[in-house]
């Protein structure tokens, strides 16, 4: 079974390069002994080129554009991330798609373009609404179809699918973690799509993991390895404080261990 994989997405955070250099040296740190995890850290483009990874931290970017060069003002391609160091690039994160308009096409291309530079792609996907639960597994059905449509299949292997209820995310209005239950269902049905579009040899290689108020006490509950639920995190807010961050980490490592 693969590694959990846990994300750090920092946003447009922190706002000084040495105080990025400070935060990803203290993650790294904390993290010399985490045994049975993977963890990147996504940092804002500018801070890529100041932050070594390495085996126990790698590299992920926020966001990419999908043509590799030319006159396409203020965006960043793949195989400047690749160059760069970079490993994961999250595509159609929920602020993306809100704040920047960004559509399936968009990221279907996005997703084209990272696999193309051999890098791997992290899906995010999630519904707008918490009541909005029966329209909740055709939403999460487009999202996901529509981002893979038309690539080969074993192109796919090894890519990530974030789940991100987009009202658990921490700094929206009202917003509380979806409960490890819910979560786990989510990753079922995810995982089920997934086996539909995908041949099972390509699907079987595909992590589901969740994002949303996930922190130090309740990220290790998200992880469920007995069944095929999440496999790993993609945390937000709590990135931010290295302490925190490294516990959720621990203790995803430490339950890994546990199930294994
Ligand atoms: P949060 O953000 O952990 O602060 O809720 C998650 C995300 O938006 O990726």
């Amino acid at each position: 079974m693969a590694k959990p994989l846990i994300i750090a997405n920092w946003k447009v955070n922190p706002v000084s390069a040495a105080a990025a250099r400070g935060l990803f040296g203290r993650i790294g740190r904390g993290l010399a002994r985490a045994r049975g995890v993977e963890v990147a850290v996504a940092p804002p483009f500018p801070y890529l080129p100041l932050l070594r990874p390495g085996r126990k931290v790698k590299l992920a970017a926020q966001d990419v554009f999908w043509e590799e060069r030319g006159a396409y003002t203020g965006e960043v391609s793949a195989p400047m991330l690749r160059d760069l160091g970079v490993s994961y690039v999250i595509i159609g994160h929920s602020e993306r798609r809100r704040i920047f308009g960004e559509g399936d096409e968009a990221i279907n291309r996005k997703v084209r373009a990272v696999l193309k530079a051999g890098l791997v792609p992290v899906v995010a996907i999630g519904e707008e609404a918490l009541e909005s639960n029966e329209v909740v597994p055709q939403e999460l059905a487009r999202q996901l179809s529509q981002a893979l449509l038309g690539i080969a299949s074993p192109k796919l292997a090894g890519a990530v699918v974030a789940y991100e209820p987009v009202w658990a995310i921490s700094t929206r209005p009202g917003s509380r973690p979806d409960t490890p239950d819910n979560a786990t269902r989510r990753a079922l049905y995810i995982r089920k799509l997934i086996m539909k579009m995908l041949p099972r040899r390509t699907a079987d290689t595909i992590r589901v993991i969740y994002g949303g108020s996930v922190n130090a006490k309740n990220g290790a509950q998200f992880i469920s390895r007995d069944i095929r639920g999440m496999e790993g995190l993609l945390v937000g807010g709590a990135s931010l404080n290295p302490k925190e961050f490294v516990e959720i980490v621990r203790s995803v490592s430490r339950a890994a261990r546990r199930t294994r």
